[in-house]
């Protein structure tokens, strides 16, 4: 798989660059302020019910303005990228009133959600929503934890013109903390005038797409707050098309004390927290530092494979820890009640990662050695535990997804974890255990939207 690399280096070096901060309107050699986070935007809940969480939402042409380039056309969720955080209790309803306002068809999916097949928003399941049309999506709120949204049809184009939201579920036993932040991160490869360069260019279809612009809840280089000596909560999600980020905080350490699916029994501390596209974080730090001091968030360069390494760390956003008194007496938690095993069982769901050129000579990913369509459904029945060997033969991390149900990985080094999405290195093996509790077809697939539309996808029917 030599040519890769070659290939992947020249037409790097073809996109056009826009660099974050300097630019015509920095003024005389001052850098400029960095934008404030932006929160994000909330719907008005439609239902009285506290068990109801019931919202109207369009997807829908919007524009953006980038940093350092003109403004762009962009699709998005009312408007807004990211789009909407909804908030709700573990247990409560969603409804979701959806109009599609694109020019094109759309479904929503909720990733990470469990809930039934037909809510799922894919292919299997549900018909395209036409432009013009509408659907209703409800369905409970099982799990707290970190969610996200967005298109399961030409999600490699949908996802990276806006179309992304987020979930946010609360359970009960969280950490009391003084501020809860959640950041949506992600980069857009737009060029100087605002349009967005071919989608599926050569390179994109390799590695998925990467931006030349980082974001944090939309924007570039965000400065947030936080407040030396607090106990401040990050709920992080990656929502990029194929960009990995790998987070480090300068003078701190995470305490990590929740994934995809929640809270763990036993929180880890990390310097660096590597997440690829579709993973959630859920992580504590105490800031230290004099107040009126600033931090960098760091994108440390990660390979995951074919010369995919940058050069040196990325500036993510900036920290700037409030004027005024540090707080005191904070503690990081330590420990939370341990998710529940499910019973592992022999390997017997082989599912091979693996890429290949096809005898059009165009590179293609594959299950088990076909492309989506032809790769065989899985069959089991309702209720069953399962395993599945997940073995990537390829040159590079692919992150595994699968829709409707947790799984844990066998001889996990650390605490029980529930994850709907896992990155699996080039050439790493690991066993996933489920419990497949809920009948329907549901897929699996890699997390790189280009590879999953590419063929890198499957299907699981549970009968
Ligand atoms: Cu977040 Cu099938 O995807
Ligand atoms: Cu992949």
């Amino acid at each position: 798989m030599k040519p890769f690399r070659s290939c992947f280096v020249a037409l790097a070096l073809t996109v056009p660059l826009l660099s974050g901060c300097s630019g015509d309107d920095a003024g005389e050699g001052r850098t400029p302020a960095p934008p404030a986070l932006p929160s994000l935007a909330s719907l008005p809940d439609e239902d009285p019910d506290p068990g109801v969480l019931e919202v109207s939402m369009r997807a829908m042409p919007a524009s953006k303005q980038y940093s350092g380039a003109k403004p762009s056309e962009v699709w998005a969720y009312e408007g807004t990228v990211p789009g909407p955080l909804l908030e709700a209790k573990a247990g409560d309803q969603l409804v979701v009133h959806f109009q599609n306002e694109l020019p094109e068809a759309t479904r929503v999916h909720w990733h990470g959600v469990r809930l039934p097949a037909a809510m799922d928003g894919t292919h299997l399941m549900q018909a395209p929503i036409e432009p013009g049309q509408g659907f209703e999506y409800s369905f409970s709120l099982k799990d707290a934890g970190l969610f996200w949204f967005h298109p399961h049809m030409r999600s490699d184009v949908q996802v990276e013109k806006g179309l992304y939201g987020t979930i946010l579920v609360r359970g009960d036993g969280e950490p009391t903390v003084d501020h809860e932040t959640v950041l949506v991160l992600d980069d857009v490869r737009v060029n100087a005038d605002g349009t967005f360069p071919e989608f599926l260019d050569d390179e994109s279809k390799m590695m998925g797409r990467e931006g030349n612009v980082l974001l944090v809840n939309g924007v570039s280089g965000p400065e947030i707050p936080m407040q030396s000596g607090a106990l401040e909560r990050l709920r992080i999600v990656n929502v990029a098309n194929g960009r990995f980020f790998n987070l480090r905080l300068e003078g701190h350490a995470f305490r990590v004390i929740g994934t995809d699916g929640g809270l763990v029994g036993q929180p880890w501390d990390t310097d660096t927290l590597l997440m690829a596209p579709g993973e959630r974080y859920d992580v504590v730090l105490i800031p230290n530092g004099k107040p009126g001091s600033v931090v960098t968030l760091w994108n440390d360069p990660y390979s995951r494979g074919h010369g995919s390494l940058a050069a040196a760390p990325e500036l993510l956003a900036t920290v700037r820890l409030a004027t005024g008194a540090s707080l005191s007496g904070r503690s990081l938690p330590s420990a939370f009640p341990e998710v529940e095993k499910l019973p592992a069982g022999a390997a017997d769901i082989p599912v091979v990662l693996g890429e290949k050129f096809d005898d059009k000579g165009e590179l293609v990913f594959t299950i088990n050695g076909q492309v989506y369509p032809d790769v065989p459904p899985v069959l089991t029945a309702n209720g069953s535990v399962r395993t599945l060997g997940v073995k990537n033969e390829s040159d590079m991390d692919h992150p595994f997804h699968l829709h409707g149900f947790f799984f844990q990985r066998q001889n996990d080094t650390g605490t029980l974890k529930n994850k709907d999405t896992i990155i699996v290195k080039a050439h790493e093996s690991m066993e996933l255990t489920a419990r497949f509790d809920e009948p329907g077809k549901w897929v699996y697939h890699c997390h790189i939207l280009e590879h999953a539309e590419g063929g890198m996808l499957g299907e699981l029917h549970v009968q």
